[in-house]
């Protein structure tokens, strides 16, 4: 079943503790309800002590606002053990103390690493679910033979699904079982075709050196349609995104664009530009794990 979240929500990955303090009220100011961040960001606790302060100042409540964590569910590849199911039930605490929180919104299995043990992981994201500790449960880049596992296994389907998708990176395929299924698609990684992608030292992923940005080049569509429509670039491929109907995660450090990546709501893209816009699908994403692509794994 799917469910039911802010349609444009605020991503931290590469966010430090210490930039979540103005990152976060700027957010809220801004119109943001939903925080996507992850065991493995390693800034739940940054999350959570901004988002105490940045609730009472500006007199919202818990309810007011969507909160989203993952599980790193382990991979023997990088030398971890893959969780079992208790390890995987007793995960949230953490969280949930680093978070200052009661129950998350959402909580999501990251990937589908553990070939073995990815049933159990899930069978104890459902008890999770069913102790109100996550009011819905998930997971992220899986594909349709990781769900199909599920659904063999009796269990219930993932509320969400959140992948990586963009113009260059559309999913057709997988984005149709998953509307089939009633599965929610949070869509990260929205602005990969842009030179500022993670451009800073150390941010960098090795895949997107490796693509040319459309993002500032004139003659790209996406630069076309966003000198067309009097948006930035960053606005084109995010407006993309909530026309296809998924849910957004955007990031960034900066107040301006901030607020920028969430006022997105002054222009449509028509549907002849849509479809230009389908055109430049080149299937492959530009986020690079060290151990390839997880969706790829069987
Ligand atoms: N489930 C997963 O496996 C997974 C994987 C990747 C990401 N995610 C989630 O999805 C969120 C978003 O993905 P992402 O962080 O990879 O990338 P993103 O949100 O698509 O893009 C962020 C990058 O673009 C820059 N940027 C942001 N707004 C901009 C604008 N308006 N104009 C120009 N440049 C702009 C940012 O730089 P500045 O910060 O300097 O502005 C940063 O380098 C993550 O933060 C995380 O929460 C999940």
């Amino acid at each position: 079943m799917s469910i039911s979240l802010p349609k444009v929500g605020f991503g931290t990955y590469l966010i430090t503790n210490q930039e979540l303090e103005q990152a976060i009220p700027t957010a809220l100011k801004a119109g943001y309800r939903h925080i996507d961040t992850a065991q493995v960001y390693r800034n739940e606790e940054g999350v959570g002590f901004a988002l105490t302060k940045a609730l009472e100042d500006q007199g919202l409540s818990r309810e007011d606002v969507f909160i989203t964590t993952k599980v790193f569910p382990g991979n023997e590849a990088r030398g971890q053990s893959p969780m079992t199911y208790s390890d995987t039930l007793n995960s949230i605490e953490p969280s949930l103390e680093k978070l200052q929180l009661d129950y998350v919104d959402l909580y999501l299995i990251h990937a589908p690493f553990c070939k073995n043990e990815r049933v159990e992981q899930w069978r104890a994201l459902v008890e999770i679910r069913r102790l109100g500790k996550a009011k819905s449960i998930g997971v992220s880049n899986y594909n349709q033979i990781h769900i199909e596992e599920i659904k063999s296994a009796g269990l219930p389907l993932p509320e969400a699904n959140q992948i990586e998708l963009h113009p260059w990176c559309q999913k057709t395929e997988l984005v149709s079982y998953l509307n089939q299924n009633d599965i929610s698609i949070i869509a990260f990684s929205s602005l990969v075709p842009l030179s500022t992608w993670r451009s800073k030292e150390g941010e960098k992923s090795s895949k997107s050196e490796q693509m040319k940005a459309d993002g500032e080049d004139p003659s790209s569509i996406i630069k076309v349609l966003a000198n067309k429509y009097r948006v930035s670039v960053a606005q084109i491929l995010l407006k993309w995104g909530l026309q296809k109907g998924y849910a957004i995660i955007p990031k960034s450090s900066k107040q301006d664009r901030i607020k920028q990546n969430i006022d997105l709501y002054s222009f449509e893209i028509d549907e002849t530009d849509m479809q230009k816009l389908s055109s430049i699908n080149r299937s492959d994403g530009g986020v690079a794990w060290p151990e390839g692509d997880p969706i790829l794994i069987n």
